[in-house]
């Protein structure tokens, strides 16, 4: 059974969805908007693979009801940058090959998105903090903290990052 339309914004366009107010949210971007950004993994809020920005905070799209999401404005992965013209956190995953499979990025790239809307420059350990809930199985850290650092405004060398994969993965 379906509630009266909600009402909200995704990557800055207008919609008003028709589906029961406890709907996840990601259920809502994923099957209806066809925004496949944001990852199913476990579903319970504690991976961070959904994650998407609400108002400009990180929050965990599969335990957002669709109710809650009344007139806030949404922004999901595609709504950062495209392949021409990426988001310089997205340029920054790139330059370091931060990506092992893959299903994890989403989450790290929003979650640290939210934390260089309110804090531009963050220190290595406010990235660590801000990013400590996300889940990577493939042990990628090291290159994904470097691209955030970079997007930070930290120099970080090219080499830096490959060489802490070896070490982290072995
Ligand atoms: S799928 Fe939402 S936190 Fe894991
Ligand atoms: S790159 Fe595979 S889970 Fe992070």
């Amino acid at each position: 059974m379906t509630d009266d339309p909600i009402r909200l914004t995704v990557n800055g366009t207008g919609h008003s969805i028709a589906a029961a107010a406890d709907t996840p949210l990601l259920y809502i971007l994923r099957n209806d908007l066809e925004l496949n950004g944001p990852k199913y993994g476990c579903g319970l809020g504690e991976c961070g693979a959904c994650t998407v920005i609400v108002d400009g905070v990180a929050a965990r799209s599969c335990v957002l009801p669709l109710s809650a999401c009344a007139g806030r404005s949404i922004t999901t992965l595609e709504g950062l940058g495209s392949r021409e013209r990426p988001d310089p956190l997205q340029a920054a995953f790139v330059k370091h090959q931060a990506a092992q499979c893959g299903y994890c990025l989403n989450g790290m790239i929003m979650t640290a998105k939210a934390l260089l809307l309110r804090n531009p420059h963050p220190s290595e350990q406010e990235i660590k903090q801000a990013l400590r809930y996300n889940l990577c199985r493939c042990g990628t850290h090291v290159e994904i903290l470097a691209a955030v650092m970079t997007a930070a405004g930290h120099h970080v060398a090219r080499d830096h990052a490959t060489g802490g994969a070896a070490d982290a993965t072995h």
